[in-house]
């Protein structure tokens, strides 16, 4: 039987400070279970670009882990929105695969209850990366769009602790770089397609003051705009003050922000906006962040617009990656047309679970 701790870890003030070696194990621990889960380092942050994200006040989360053998060998994460009336929590649980079947997923999934409790959480939700296989029984999803592998441990972890699964989420690549005839003429057809009613603005990394309104109004508007299936997603409240906590939040990693809007020219009002965020190295992938067009702007070709023109703003400030990935619900069609349309292709799929508690 193996003998196992479970403890809360510090989030460190900077990478460097004294008490920075667990938080700097645990994203080992969690990159190691990704690549094993994915199949590649292609999901793997460094220390110091995850940091940030559990410093932001807006986003409060707890990092318990489990010791074995001397060693951190599993984490389990919680995360509250700050809003008052939310009734969510994310959770995760990841255990290194060496350390799997011993109880230490259970433990973790019991604390991180009692942590919904104290918090008042009635709705639990998880998203899982689920490793693909080949044939076997499958669970479909209740979207009617996309399944996931029902023999997985997770799925089993998931089920026997009375998890449904909400939703399934389609991970994509798109290999890089893309011809610069084929991006250029592309991008000609969905400039002509939006018209001149429409704008484009571009930045890297903090957000200009006179977008940041905009800006805000954006980023609320996605808190609830992308298809959520059964999952709860409360809408976040966004100020221009938050939208500086996230530049300074960004300004921390080392990673780099493209932002594309574009403006509603009649109005002066931003409409959509996309972002990518970018690895130092390049021999990283590029990650997609939000993309959204607000719905009354829908069907003017805006997305296609704003993600071909970050696709060259990456390419003519930093060249070289390898790849771009990103994450899509299996029935969001406009999204995933765009995406198939530019070059994206599937290489793995993630569920949304979600189990409803009483409230304590
Ligand atoms: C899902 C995951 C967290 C399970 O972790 P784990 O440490 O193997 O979990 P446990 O050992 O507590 O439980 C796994 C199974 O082993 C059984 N088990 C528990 N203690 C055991 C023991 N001492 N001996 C043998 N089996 C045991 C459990 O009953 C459980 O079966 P069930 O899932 O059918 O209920 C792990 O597979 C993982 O990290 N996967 C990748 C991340 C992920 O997908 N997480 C889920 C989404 S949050």
């Amino acid at each position: 039987m193996t003998t196992f701790t479970i403890d809360e870890i510090v989030i460190p003030a900077t990478i460097d400070a004294p008490d920075a070696a667990d938080f700097i194990d645990m994203t080992t621990v969690r990159n190691e279970i990704e690549a094993d889960t994915f199949g590649n380092r292609d999901l793997a942050y460094e220390p110091a670009e995850l940091l940030p994200h559990w410093q932001n006040p807006y986003q409060p989360q707890t990092c318990l882990v489990a010791r074995a053998d001397g060693r951190i060998v599993a984490r389990g994460t919680y995360e509250a929105p700050i809003e008052d009336d939310s009734s969510e929590a994310w959770l995760s649980v990841e255990v290194l695969p060496a350390f799997r079947g011993r109880g230490i997923g259970s433990a973790l999934y019991e604390r991180l209850c009692a942590l919904c409790a104290v918090g008042g959480r009635t709705d639990l939700q998880a998203f899982a990366i689920h490793k693909a296989t080949h044939g076997g029984a499958v669970l479909a999803s209740p979207t009617g769009f996309g399944s996931v592998p029902l023999d997985n441990p997770e799925t089993r972890f998931l089920l026997s602790r009375g998890f449904a699964l909400e939703q399934v989420e389609r991970i994509s690549r798109l290999d890089l770089p893309v011809g610069a005839e084929l991006l250029a003429a592309s991008l000609d057809a969905a400039t002509h397609a939006a018209g001149r009613y429409y704008r484009l603005v571009r930045w890297t990394g903090r957000t200009p003051d006179r977008w940041l309104d905009g800006i805000a109004l954006l980023h609320q508007r996605m808190s609830t705009d992308a298809p959520g299936a059964g999952l709860e997603f409360t809408e976040e409240i966004w100020d221009s003050d938050r939208v500086r906590a996230l530049d300074d939040m960004r300004d921390a990693s080392p990673r780099t922000m493209l932002v594309i809007a574009a403006e509603h020219v009649p109005t002066g009002a931003l409409v959509g906006f996309t972002e990518l965020s970018v690895a130092p190295e390049a021999e990283r992938p590029v990650d997609q962040h939000d993309t959204l067009v607000v719905k009354e702007h829908r069907g003017h070709r805006i997305g296609m617009l704003l993600k071909l023109a970050n696709l060259q703003y990456l390419a003519e400030t930093q060249p070289g990656h390898p790849s771009v990935l990103t994450f899509n619900a299996e029935e969001n069609r406009p999204m995933l047309d765009v995406n198939e349309a530019i070059g994206f292709t599937a290489v793995g799929y993630a569920g949304g679970w979600k189990k409803v508690v009483a409230a304590p």
